[in-house]
């Protein structure tokens, strides 16, 4: 039994979920269920990322307390996840007592072995608002092509970058005046200590395509790195250096650490054995490809120089986009989890995403007719289907009761063949394959079922011997496919065990199959999708 820890990207306390978080916590959530389900010890660990400036100014902006902002925020973060079958064994908050030790300690280790230095720099000042001006905070026209309010550092017209004391006047949009030059003195990260451990860990641990990535940035030099600001700030302080707190990406990914110590302090999960340097757990990073640069650089280098165990992989996915572009609010495509939740069930959107899911970086495109098509041909049409034309005749002719033999032992032994090919692609995160072989297995007992016609012989002769033997071979191929879906699929699977009268399913039943064996009355266990709910969605 392998003990397993995984995360997903701590989400940032400053608005609702929309569907590309959900991604990666489905990404993560049929993972983790596959490995509970193949019977490991695997702990799924999340929470909010509730530190940093925007949080800061958006409370202000409604106003009350930041406190009051991630409080709320956590909760509506939590039932949306819910709503989606995400499975957290916990989700905390980066604001927590654990997580203000852990980072001290942290910081306390790296100073020891001297990664931290001090530097005076100097950056843009709301002198109105008294507070340092992140880049995206400050607006003004393009050097360039000369198109006003664009961004501190990148033009969204001629898409020049550029530093944001090239911009033609300047100004601060939380104050409206232009900024002026401030210095303050910042505390460092001496990242470049840290390059060949880095690319040691790196060889082994991330996706050929971040490699390459990693590889640029060797390149290029590794710089030191920012871990402090100045207030006001909302998060941790630094110790013993009032006015100075700790840059919210310096303790965002200690929460993950935070948050599995959180559990461990109300569960019987040893916090040690997944987190001391000699840990043999394996530990499972999945997040989006545009905060790689914080997980496969820093934060290795930190646990390395803080001396706790490493990542054992970073799993990056890409981004979700819509109709082949990126979700927009103008383009009313930008969507929440809570509208999709109103008018649509979890597991289909659990299930598109399965079914384009690769273990690589690309972009992963919702496209509302592949949407509405997949799910009806192959989740009604094809899985449920078998159940409901086998479940019928049993219930009806046989009072519920399974054969006492498989009709095709050739074809449930093709199951049990798949199964390792299935496992293998579960395992190596690619979803997609795992759905072709069950949609496979789905089509060869659909034509099973085609070529046997219980419905004719039915029609001789409703007791015939025969129709029982053939759907009690339907019902178990229904019932093999629901193991292999179960990751997927947990609503699905939880009513068809209901169906089917049998304990929760594991990964090793689908070795034999159940006869003899009295099933339930069948009710539809899944709808079409209505075209109209889309509709709905992006009203
Ligand atoms: N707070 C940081 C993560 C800190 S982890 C120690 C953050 N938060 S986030 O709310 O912006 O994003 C959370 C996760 O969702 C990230 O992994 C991010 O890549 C992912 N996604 C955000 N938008 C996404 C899509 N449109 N598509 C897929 N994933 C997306 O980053
Ligand atoms: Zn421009």
């Amino acid at each position: 039994m392998r003990k397993i820890l995984a995360t997903s990207g701590l989400v940032y306390a400053n608005g609702p979920l929309h569907l590309g978080h959900i991604l990666e916590q489905i990404q993560t959530d049929i993972w983790v269920r596959f490995q509970k389900l193949q019977g490991n010890d695997c702990i799924y660990i999340c929470g909010d990322d509730a530190h940093g400036t925007p949080i800061m100014i958006s409370a202000q902006k409604q106003n009350i307390t930041p406190l009051q902002l991630i409080t709320e925020m956590k909760e509506s973060h939590e039932k949306d996840s819910a709503g989606f079958l995400i499975d957290f064994d916990n989700y905390y908050t980066t604001h927590s007592e654990e997580n203000r030790e852990l980072t001290n300690l942290i910081y306390q280790r790296l100073q020891e072995n001297n990664d931290i230095e001090t530097k005076v720099i100097n950056q843009a000042f709301d002198d109105d608002a008294k507070m340092f001006l992140p880049d995206r905070y400050i607006k003004g026209t393009c050097p360039r092509c000369k198109s006003p309010d664009q961004n501190g550092d990148n033009c969204e017209i001629c898409g020049a970058t550029y530093s944001t004391t090239d911009l033609i006047d300047p100004i601060s949009i939380i104050s409206g005046k232009p900024p002026v030059q401030k210095s303050s003195e910042h505390y460092f990260f001496r990242l470049d200590k840290y390059a060949s451990f880095l690319k040691t860990w790196g060889k082994k641990s991330l996706q050929p395509e971040i490699i390459n990535k990693l590889n640029e940035w060797f390149e290029q030099g590794l710089k030191s790195w920012d871990i402090s600001r100045d207030a006001p700030y909302f998060g941790f302080e630094i110790p013993d250096k009032p006015g100075k707190y700790f840059y919210v990406w310096l303790d965002a990914p200690i929460g993950y650490i935070a948050s599995s110590k959180n559990l461990s302090l109300r569960t019987n999960i040893n916090f040690d054995e997944y987190w001391q340097p000699n840990s043999t757990a394996e530990l499972y990073h999945f997040v989006g490809k545009d905060i790689i640069y914080f997980h496969a650089l820093f934060w290795p280098a930190i646990l390395e120089g803080a001396n706790f165990r490493k990542p054992t992989a970073v799993f990056t996915h890409g981004y979700l986009t819509v109709n082949g572009q990126k979700m927009s609010k103008s383009r009313g495509t930008f969507i929440l989890a809570q509208d999709y939740l109103k008018h649509l069930s979890p597991e289909y959107f659990r299930y598109y995403l399965a079914a384009k899911l690769s273990p690589g970086i690309d972009d992963i495109d919702l496209n509302f007719d592949d949407f509405i098509k997949r799910n009806n041909s192959d989740l009604v049409g094809k899985v449920v289907n078998i159940a409901s034309r086998s479940a019928g005749f049993i219930n009806k002719t046989f009072n519920g009761m399974l054969a006492d033999k498989l009709d095709a032992p050739e074809l449930f032994a093709e199951g049990i063949k798949l199964a390792e090919k299935i496992r293998a692609s579960y395992e190596a995160r690619n979803y997609s394959s795992a759905v072709r072989s069950i949609m496979q297995l789905a089509d060869l007992t659909n034509q099973y079922i085609d070529e046997k016609k219980p419905w004719g012989l039915a029609k001789e002769n409703p007791n015939n011997r025969g129709i029982q033997n053939i759907c009690t071979m339907g019902i178990n191929m229904y019932r093999l496919l629901i193991i292999f879906l179960k990751p997927i699929l947990p609503l699905l699977a939880t009513n068809s065990e209901e169906f089917l009268q049998v304990p929760p399913l594991a990964w090793e039943d689908h070795k034999t199959p159940i006869l003899q064996h009295k099933i339930n009355e069948f009710k539809p266990l899944m709808q079409r999708i209505d075209p109209k709910s889309i509709e709905l969605i992006l009203a």
